[in-house]
């Protein structure tokens, strides 16, 4: 069924919301739940709901559980669903997602347990076709789901439907994609940890709910939320099937809505409205298409690709085609701090005050090395006021093997001394004995997350000595969010702020940078991204602040378009070898993120192809203020 509502939206095969936050959103579906709980339970029924698990529907149980607790909200007469759950795992797997919606909704409000269905993952391999037969059976007899909530994964999956899952598929044991294992790593403490299969509704049983929500943050997710909401509906991308539901909706973050039509390319779907960043955008984008640099663009070239009214506005193309190549022009600088003594009317940062107190955020020790590296060594190497700001520990992405390395390493250190080293001795015995006890998947206790922390703040030191920072410049904040928590579960406090807002205070930059804005709010960067935006706001009025310049880098996401970038440093073949002989100093995170130079290459060519300067390698950065 296509689905249209504007012209905008002609691309659009769902209805699409686009909310300013993942709040807005979660409120105006929990306000729905909420009416419906009340509208079944008044014609003396259950409401039926079909729960998804991950980072997504958080902020959505929490906003239950407030409803809950302020306004009476009874879950009394509901009875749940959940789409999935790994296989195998036990309900007390600390990643269960028995123990998730335990600990993130079920034990909060009043649902009596005999109303909460979730697949069964510890069934014997004999007996998982008949668990999913009795799943669907259980289902029928609850008068079917009255509203399904869903998240997204990397692959397009709904539940755990993943790609191949057909339009009719039903509950059944599935193996996960690796693309889901790889995203689930951390949550597992490793790749490894991850099990290999999980039990789903179908995508079929999906869709015999009467009304589906699907909600997506951040953007990281963007890209598949436009495959899904506006490419062709197909097995390749199960969500995609959602096209066939008549109440089928997207409630998306503004991040996450960035790859659609109407907001990437909003010229195509007769948006006349030509701002400066629209105009970059369009630029760039049909020097993409056409594969032409910006310079050799032709009137006829506009005119043929929808921007008509650009050019009429603004043209001819000869006109337009320069004013936009100077832009992009300049945005390159060898200079991130400003260059003193030049003219700085048409240079991303301002040449003076020389040298500039320069604050770098980063969410764990080794973002900055792979967001900035580059930027880093120029900064430092020009004569500036460096100092680096790790906001968490990172404790929790260092796998078991490497705690349990150093403190062997410890403990035959500390042996090998005849006397006067027994505590010593015995702290190394007792690390291990935590690891022992705890297994793969327990908790860390204390002294191990204190060792995985320091772990990585020696990664961290190697890591900049690399790029010529004095480790005494590094300043390690262990944010309380991150000790008190777990991915996913992460809740801010004012502690987070007044630890950054300290760290402001007493430096007063001149110049910060920072990453994690559109972040799936959940992750860590996102969090501290939240946090020093927080401190930030509060010292609005404070006078360095007038004159402070933000600016963006992605560490681990997402590189930003041509028309996004506001700051662009070239690197020199050397100059990004050093940057990844930084980042090969952190082995703790071999397995979490791919470390090549690959990122900033592309950026460079992307440059190169707009007819710029050719570099080996870009570091792009987005002005923030
Ligand atoms: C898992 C779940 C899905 C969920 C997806 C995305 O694969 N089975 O139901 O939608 O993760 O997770 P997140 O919301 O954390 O991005």
């Amino acid at each position: 069924m296509k689905f249209c509502r504007s012209e905008q939206e002609q691309y659009e095969k769902i209805p699409v919301e686009i909310f300013a936050d993942s709040s807005g959103a979660t409120r105006q579906l929990a306000a729905e739940i909420a009416a419906l709980i009340k509208e079944r339970n008044g014609a003396g029924r259950p409401a039926v709901l079909g729960l998804a698990t991950g980072s997504t529907p958080v902020p959505l149980y929490r906003e239950l559980i407030r409803l809950h607790r302020e306004e009476g909200l009874s879950f009394q007469q509901v009875v749940t669903f959940n789409l999935d759950e790994y296989y195998p795992v036990g309900d007390d797997h600390r990643e269960s997602y028995h123990r998730f919606m335990a600990e993130q909704l079920f034990n909060h409000v009043d649902i009596p347990a005999s109303n909460i269905h979730i697949p069964d993952g510890n069934v014997p391999r004999d007996s998982v076709f008949e668990t999913c037969r009795n799943y669907e059976t259980a289902i029928e007899a609850a008068g079917g789901i009255d509203l399904q909530v869903l998240g997204i994964g990397m692959t397009g999956h709904i539940g755990f439907n993943e790609p191949g899952s057909g339009r009719d598929s039903r509950t059944r044991l599935i193996t996960l994609d690796r693309i889901t294992r790889r995203d689930a790593a951390r949550d597992f403490l490793g790749l490894e940890n991850v099990p290999r299969y999980a039990i789903t509704m179908g995508v079929g049983t999906i869709l015999q709910a009467r009304r589906i929500v699907l909600m997506a943050w951040g953007q990281g997710k963007a890209a598949i939320v436009a495959r899904a909401v506006e490419g062709p509906a197909s097995d390749a991308v199960s969500a995609s099937f959602l096209q066939h539901h008549a109440r089928a909706a997207f409630y998306i973050d503004q991040p996450a809505a960035a790859a659609l039509t109407r907001i990437k390319h909003p010229w195509l779907v007769g948006a006349e409205t030509w701002e400066p960043p629209e105009i970059r955008n369009a630029v760039c984008w049909l020097a993409g298409r056409l594969e032409k640099p910006v310079l050799k663009l032709l009137d006829e070239e506009y005119n043929e690709n929808g921007m008509a009214s650009l050019l009429a506005e603004q043209g001819p193309a000869y006109t337009l085609n320069i004013r936009i190549f100077n832009e992009l022009q300049h945005t390159i600088t060898g200079w991130p701090g400003g260059k003193p003594g030049a003219d700085d009317t048409h240079r991303p940062e301002r040449a003076l005050p020389f040298p500039k107190r320069v604050l770098v955020f980063s969410p764990e020790p080794s973002d900055d090395a792979a967001g900035l590296g580059g930027t880093l060594d120029r900064l430092v190497s020009q004569g500036h006021d460096v100092q680096v700001v790790y906001q968490t520990s990172g404790n929790l992405a260092v796998p078991d093997s490497q705690a349990a390395t150093f403190a062997r390493f410890l403990l035959e250190s500390a042996r090998a001394r005849s006397t006067g080293w027994e505590e010593q001795v015995r702290y190394g015995e007792s690390l291990l004995k935590d690891l022992e006890e705890k297994g793969p998947f327990g908790v860390d206790s204390r002294r191990l997350r204190d060792l995985k922390g320091l772990i990585r703040r020696g990664e961290a030191r190697e890591s900049a000595r690399i790029l010529g920072l004095d480790p005494e410049r590094l300043i390690f904040l262990d944010l309380p969010f991150y000790e008190a928590g777990r991915y996913r579960r992460f809740s801010l406090t004012g502690a987070d702020t007044a630890a950054i807002g300290m760290v402001l205070d007493r430096c007063q930059p001149h110049q910060i940078y920072a990453t994690g804005k559109l972040a799936d709010p959940s992750s860590v960067p996102a969090q501290c991204f939240n946090a020093l935006a927080e401190a930030l706001r509060q010292r609005e009025n404070h006078s360095w602040r007038q004159t402070c310049t933000g600016w963006l880098y992605s560490a681990h996401d997402r590189q930003l378009e041509p028309h996004q970038i506001g700051m662009a440093v070239p690197l020199s073949p050397d100059q990004l070898s050093r940057k990844l002989q930084a980042i090969g100093k952190h082995p703790s995170q071999q397995t979490q993120f791919a470390q090549t130079g690959e990122p900033d290459q592309q950026t460079a060519r992307r440059y190169d192809r707009l007819g710029l300067a050719e570099y080996e390698a870009i570091e792009a950065f987005e002005r923030w203020f």
